[in-house]
């Protein structure tokens, strides 16, 4: 069937239908390009991130024995089974124990990747630019995440860790702890360390966040005081007038302030983002009783969040709705409650309990995505799922239970605060015919995917069908009425280009 004249710009939004003759014989133009249009579509956005955790092996890569080829393949097939179940967020740990999963003059080779820490991979490969790439081929998003402080993980022994190791390079903050080795928080040499390690990251790496789990100041050990005596009189004697728990306090504040500025300064679009443990202090909200993360830990991520240091956050409630005393839903709203300035709230969500020793319901984790989406108008925008195995391995039928959670594809919302590129990107340039509809790339850096919505004859909705990577420029479809957009890095979209395909003439 002839369609060169399948493209059809049409200025005002009124459909045009159209028969034109070629030579003899009349052909219907059906498939065609219409009109432009702006899409509201705030209201159907959801982060829906997963974290896939690489210290000791947790969820990726199954052994650090495997080949190159097969931690790669491994990892494909991992982010091919996430974005099938509709989750747009990959949160991905880079530097478990200040080691490294990407290639670093900071930080040796991870052990839990080669099998010897400071060993490159061979055959050659960097995990993390895979990721990225990977991810970002699928229209998801890959944030990249380090633990600031943990040293050594289940070993509190320097020995066998390598010379550029920063527990070896300032051996003298480094200190057994439990059965850990964990940096000291309050040595600035620590601290410019750390923050020159992460800034490394997000400035030769196309990540899209930086995200830290819940290890500040570490858990502390019954009986064992965290020895950082010399480090607080060496700032007593500088001058310092802080009690020790205050010092502590602005230790971590100062980094994790530090760390947004330079984040903001160098890429303004990289999201800080971070998932503290999900009781701030034990009594809040009345009711709630537990370990209290900013006395315990000096982690007081709630004045983080007010004073705009992170652009999201998502407190690990790792518990159930019913129970009063940490009531996953008594604590979503708490923290809803403290989210003055309307960052982001993406509630972290324990897919790990429905396999451990809790046996929690499916149910459970099903009740709790509900109760979440309930509470979106009010910024509580997402989850993130702890952790990505469970998926891969459909346990307990888990990866069933999303595809019906996430029956359809969601951008990530968009975060206002930020700068957004949207200005710079263009409406998609496209073209239909035989059912593929077709766009020009966009060679701008900018554009991060392209959003397929089909409109519901019904209620005359668009509703988004595809999310694709900005390498993605054709799609097959049935008969129906399109709109496509482009996506910037901060899920910001251009207008809406209208394409109708195979649509029956009528008169
Ligand atoms: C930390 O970095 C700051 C700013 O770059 C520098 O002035 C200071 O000397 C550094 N301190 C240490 C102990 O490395
Ligand atoms: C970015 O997208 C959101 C969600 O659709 C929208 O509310 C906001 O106005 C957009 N910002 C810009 C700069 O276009």
């Amino acid at each position: 069937m002839a369609r060169s004249l399948s493209i059809i710009f049409v200025a005002a939004a009124v459909l045009v239908l159209v028969s034109v003759s070629v030579g003899l014989v009349s052909v219907s133009v059906r498939d065609h390009v219409s009109n432009t249009i702006k899409l509201d579509t705030s209201a159907d956005r959801e982060f829906r991130g997963v974290w896939v955790a690489t210290v000791a092996n947790i969820d990726w890569p199954s052994s650090s024995h495997a080949t190159s080829a097969q931690q790669q393949a491994e990892l494909v097939a991992l982010f091919d089974q996430l974005k099938e179940l509709n989750f747009n967020a990959i949160i991905f740990q880079v530097r478990p124990v200040a080691d490294a999963f990407y290639s670093s003059s900071y930080d040796p080779w991870s052990v839990y990747l080669t099998g010897q820490q400071g060993r490159e991979p061979s055959p050659y490969w960097d995990p993390l630019a895979t990721a990225v790439a990977e991810a970002h081929k699928r229209g998801m998003e890959l944030h990249a995440w380090f633990n600031p402080y943990r040293a050594r993980a289940g070993s509190s022994s320097r020995s066998g860790l390598a010379a550029k190791h920063i527990a070896n390079q300032l051996h003298q903050y480094a200190y057994a702890y439990g059965s850990n080795l964990w940096m000291d928080p309050g040595a600035q040499a620590v601290k410019n360390r750390t923050l020159d390690t992460i800034m490394d990251v997000v400035n030769r790496y196309d990540v899209d966040g930086v995200h830290f789990d819940d290890y500040f100041y570490p858990y502390p050990v019954a009986g064992q005081a965290f020895p950082d005596t010399a480090t607080y009189n060496a700032y007593v004697s500088n001058g310092g007038h802080l009690s020790r728990d205050l010092w502590r306090h602005q230790n971590v504040d100062s980094l994790i302030q530090a760390l947004s500025q330079r984040i903001k300064s160098s890429r303004p679009w990289v999201k800080f983002g971070l998932s503290p443990f999900g009781i701030w202090m034990s009594g809040h909200p009345h009711g709630v009783v537990g370990f209290s993360s900013n006395t315990q830990q000096y982690a007081d991520s709630r004045k983080w969040l007010q004073e705009g240091w992170v652009d999201y956050l998502s407190p690990q409630l790792y518990w159930k709705i019913d129970p009063p005393q940490q009531s996953f839903t008594a604590l979503s709203d708490w923290w809803i409650q403290q989210n003055t300035r309307g960052r982001h709230l993406y509630t972290g969500v324990a897919t790990y309990r429905i396999a451990d020793s809790h046996s929690w319901p499916i149910s459970e984790i099903q009740r709790q995505v509900t109760e979440t989406r309930l509470r979106r108008s009010q910024n509580d925008l997402g989850n993130i799922f702890f952790s990505a195995k469970y998926y891969r391995s459909n346990s307990h039928g888990i990866s069933d239970l999303f595809k019906s959670l996430n029956a359809r594809p969601a951008l990530a919302p968009s975060m206002q605060w930020l700068h957004s590129d949207v200005s710079h990107i263009a409406t998609p340039t496209v073209s239909v015919g035989s059912g593929t509809i077709s766009w020009t790339a966009d060679s701008t850096d900018r554009l991060r995917a392209y959003a397929l919505y089909r409109r519901d004859e019904a209620t005359s909705q668009y509703r988004l069908q595809q999310l694709l990577g900005r390498d993605t420029l054709s799609v097959k479809v049935g008969p129906g009425t399109y709109a496509l957009t482009a996506v910037d890095r901060l899920a910001n979209e251009s207008q809406a280009r209208v394409v109708i395909v195979d649509t029956p003439l009528v008169g």
